[in-house]
């Protein structure tokens, strides 16, 4: 999210608001240190107020909201519409700001939450997409849960919100969108894995009802484009077919909702066939609230509705534009444009106040589930966290195991790695990345990098995000300037030389200025390498090539990395091990194919303890288990393919691939999935039917005429499941866990993917030993295919199990 960018602006627009905020940030940065949290209610400070019933925790939210909102004025009530939302004194309501975010660790970005010399910095996790890879549900759940209590300790000391409108967990659908590296991956299964998994470690507090701080999945939906050769996220039409839209950009939304009980969900920017997504009440009002029943509130982007009036010019005036999202269902506006707008549109007769009655009603149901309406949160649960409780021994020591899980291992000739730390007795460690800090946390996380004499400023960070963000694609300088004052310092970083200066002797070269690469320092480089027992290179990309309002082009290594490396493996005496540190995949064909290479890593963008983790999987202290949660195509995908493309089935009309490893037809550089260890597992099927039969009741129609599949409500596939057990035997000398794959391969009908993620589990197997793995398979859930109308169906005749090289084929018939 962020606010809109002008594309028409001029650089001295930029330097002149630049100016301002400055000016702006140091006159009203007084209480941005604040040591107290916002509640209401304070009977402490004003004991009548224990008279109100909104202030009776012992009663039903639904009683308290009502005795609420019944007190308001219509003004008052739009005030609660925004996520800056209004004071209300006469009733012991003080402001309240709603946007705060916690992608991979709580973060400056979003003005509810600030740093300061209180709390410096927060930990930092791996950029989701590398925590993705490591396919460990247990693992995404600890993060939340890790990040959760330390924004609680920074609510109650003033520093946070209690409303965190994370995880990203759109379908990362083309390897050029700049924010994939938000998301967890291709796949809906893991996608939705994940994003209920951290979503249940934010919010659960074990009381019921209760939150710890309140999630929010988006972007809802078929949001994966944010600025591709002039097409945009603000004027971005999606269409998107049913059949697509039912088995890939919905299901991780739906999961979040029901399988997670998220308390919110994001309205995106761009239109799905026409509509803008935040003034659709079918999918808001119909699907989220409707099919779904989302206990919780829906919020915009910030700000869609000012975006679908004044950029997709989707309603005539403001007031129809306020009107049609909160008809639509739309709670929350992210940004100003409801608090501007609505009260017009009522007294306009667009809308009734009992509409604003139900958006508010729903927030404030959600504010009461965290307690901020229970008084002085200081004497409730969560009370004691404090500063002591962020960036912790143990929830920085996560950060480095969510690191190691993730990392994958692409690639390692025999005798390459890992290196032992006792024969190498010098390591050349070169590249772009080899050295850095902020470019391992990726986007949303962090603090400004302001000396702690001005940390008063902290505050003003998200507001000097913004302007920049509306100028960065102006020019390099902009782009730099962005860089430097918003990129962050989470509780410290480990850089990748660092990692391995602590194992080894190192010799370093940067090889390029930075991942731009223009021009490589090839000599130097080589020198070293020729040198050193063996070489790491490190490089890849960061925010200047991929990032949220930055989609790439090329998916090749930037500028000269190719050659440097090329080069480097050329005069290496020892083996060269090459790190990829990005967020989208790239097309590494060349290093692939390289017999100089020995070894390839790919290390997502690892998170505050990413040299260390790094280290730890090339000396062997960690046995690499990370998969890949996307495919990685050639550069020939992105020469054909437009990324305005939403289809993700192939067309063989066109020659159109498809997308993803459900669909894709093409060549690939590395698959869904793919990833190594140092130690080899085998599979052997113990059990599973070769036969499964649905009853249908007498008399039904398939009985007396040929049906190739049955509809997904019918009662026959209902409770219908069955076990597959396969053993699991780590075959090597090193401990490891390792994820089995349940694949399946439908009946070839209806278009259906040519194999779909059925399950996955990780096991930890020490060397040797072996283990029974359990997938319990749902016939209804599983097995079933959305057909071309979107409505999902159990097609009858072969499908295929698939479990790394085993196959199995299961007949379902009635
Ligand atoms: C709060 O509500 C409970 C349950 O209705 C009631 O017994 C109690 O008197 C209320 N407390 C106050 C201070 O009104
Ligand atoms: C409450 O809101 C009013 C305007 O609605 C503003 O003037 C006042 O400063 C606010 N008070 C606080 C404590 O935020
Ligand atoms: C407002 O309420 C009236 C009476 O309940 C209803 O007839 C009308 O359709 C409502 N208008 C809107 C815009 O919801
Ligand atoms: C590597 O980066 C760290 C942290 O930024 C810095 O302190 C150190 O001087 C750098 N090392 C080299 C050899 O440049
Ligand atoms: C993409 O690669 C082509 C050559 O394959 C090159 O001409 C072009 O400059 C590259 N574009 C970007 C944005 O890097
Ligand atoms: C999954 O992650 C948890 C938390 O870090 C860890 O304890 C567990 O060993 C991991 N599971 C496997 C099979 O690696």
């Amino acid at each position: 999210m962020a606010f809109r960018e002008n594309r028409a602006s001029k650089s001295s627009v930029f330097f002149v608001s630049l100016f301002y905020l400055l000016f702006f940030c140091y006159s009203s940065s007084k209480g941005v240190l604040g040591q107290s949290p916002v509640f209401a209610c304070d009977t402490g400070k004003n004991p009548d107020l224990g008279d109100f019933g909104f202030c009776n925790s012992s009663l039903e939210i639904a009683v308290r909201v009502d005795d609420l909102v019944k007190r308001l004025t219509l003004k008052e009530k739009i005030g609660f519409l925004v996520n800056k939302a209004g004071n209300v004194s006469r009733l012991g309501i003080p402001s309240y700001e709603w946007w705060s975010e916690a992608l991979h660790g709580v973060s400056y970005v979003g003005p509810g939450t600030h740093f300061s010399s209180v709390v410096p910095g927060a930990t930092s996790f791996p950029q989701v997409i590398l925590t993705a890879a490591s396919f460990n549900t247990t693992l995404f759940e600890a993060i939340g849960k890790v990040v959760s209590t330390e924004a609680r300790a920074m609510y109650n000391v003033g520093l946070a919100g209690l409303t965190f409108w994370s995880p990203n967990i759109n379908i990362f659908r083309d390897p050029r969108w700049g924010r994939g590296q938000e998301t967890p991956g291709e796949d809906p299964l893991l996608s939705s894995k994940y994003g209920s998994g951290y979503v249940r470690g934010l919010q659960q507090t074990g009381d019921g009802d209760r939150l710890k701080v309140a999630a929010c999945c988006k972007h809802y939906t078929a949001y994966d484009l944010d600025d591709w050769k002039g097409n945009d996220r603000y004027h971005f039409n999606a269409e998107v077919t049913k059949q697509d839209m039912d088995d890939t950009f919905q299901p991780p939304f739906k999961s979040c909702v029901i399988d997670g009980n998220v308390a919110s969900v994001m309205c995106s920017y761009n239109q799905v066939n026409g509509i803008p997504t935040c003034a659709d009440p079918d999918l808001l009002a119909g699907v989220i609230r409707g099919e779904w029943q989302l206990n919780g509130y829906i919020v915009s982007d910030c700000d869609s509705v000012d975006v679908f009036y004044n950029s997709q010019h989707y309603t005539k005036t403001p007031e129809e534009a306020a009107a049609v999202a909160i008809l639509a269902g739309l709670d929350l506006n992210c940004g100003t444009f409801l608090g501007q707008h609505t009260e017009a549109a009522v007294k306009g007769g667009l809308l009734n106040e009992s509409g604003i009655d139900k958006a508010i009603s729903n927030n404030f149901a959600t504010l009461m589930r965290l307690s901020f309406f229970d008084g002085d949160p200081s004497k409730l649960h969560y009370g004691k966290l404090g500063p002591d409780d962020v960036c912790t021994t143990e929830n920085q020591e996560l950060a480095r195991e969510a690191a190691r899980q993730g990392i994958v291992l692409l690639k390692n000739n025999v005798g390459s790695l890992p290196l032992s730390p006792t024969t190498i007795k010098s390591l050349a460690v070169i590249g772009p990345n080899a050295n850095v800090t902020k470019t391992m946390i990726g986007n949303y996380e962090g603090i400004c990098n302001v000396p702690t004499v001005f940390a008063y400023l902290a505050g003003c960070c998200t507001l000097y995000r913004h302007v920049s963000n509306h100028y960065e694609e102006q020019s390099k300088a902009y782009f730099n300037i962005y860089m430097f004052m918003f990129s962050g310092t989470p509780c410290k970083y480990t850089t990748p030389l660092q990692g391995l200066t602590a194992s080894v002797p190192t010799l370093y070269q940067p090889g390029c200025s930075d991942v731009a690469c223009i021009t490589a320092q090839i000599d130097d480089s080589k020198g070293i390498a020729a040198k050193a027992d063996a070489t790491v290179l490190v490089v890849g990309a960061d925010q200047s090539i991929e990032r949220e309002s930055h989609d790439r082009i090329n998916i090749t290594l930037p500028g000269q990395q190719e050659l440097l490396i090329t080069e480097v493996a050329k005069a290496s005496k020892g083996p060269v091990i090459l790190v990829i540190m990005s967020g989208g995949g790239m097309d590494i064909s060349f290093a692939k194919d390289d017999d100089n290479i020995a070894s390839i890593l790919w290390v997502g963008y690892p998170g505050e303890a990413g040299g260390a983790a790094i280290a730890d999987v090339i000396f062997g202290y960690h046995n690499p288990s990370g998969r890949l949660p996307m495919t990685w195509y050639p550069q020939a995908f992105v020469d054909k393919v437009p990324m305005t493309n939403m289809n993700m089935r192939p067309d063989p009309t066109t020659g159109y691939p498809g997308r993803t490893y459900r669909f894709y037809t093409g060549k690939t550089v590395y698959l869904f999935g793919d990833g190594l260890s140092y130690s080899e597992f085998k599979h052997h099927l113990v059990q599973a039917p070769e036969l499964v039969s649905i009853p249908l009741e007498e008399g039904h129609i398939c009985h007396s005429q040929k049906c190739m599949s049955i509809e997904l409500f019918e009662k026959g596939c209902q409770n219908l499941a069955f076990d597959v057990h396969l053993r699991v035997k780590n075959m090597g000398v090193m401990s490891g866990s390792h994820t089995v794959f349940l694949f399946t391969t439908p009946p070839s009908i209806y278009n259906s993917p040519k194999k779909h993620l059925l399950g996955f589990e990780k096991v930890f197997l020490t060397a040797q030993k072996e283990e029974v793995v359990k997938f319990k398979v749902d016939v209804c859930k599983d097995l079933s295919v959305t057909d071309e109308l979107g409505s999902r169906k159990v097609v009858l005749g072969s499908h295929v199990l698939h479990v790394g090289s085993l196959t199995h084929s299961l007949n379902v018939r009635i």
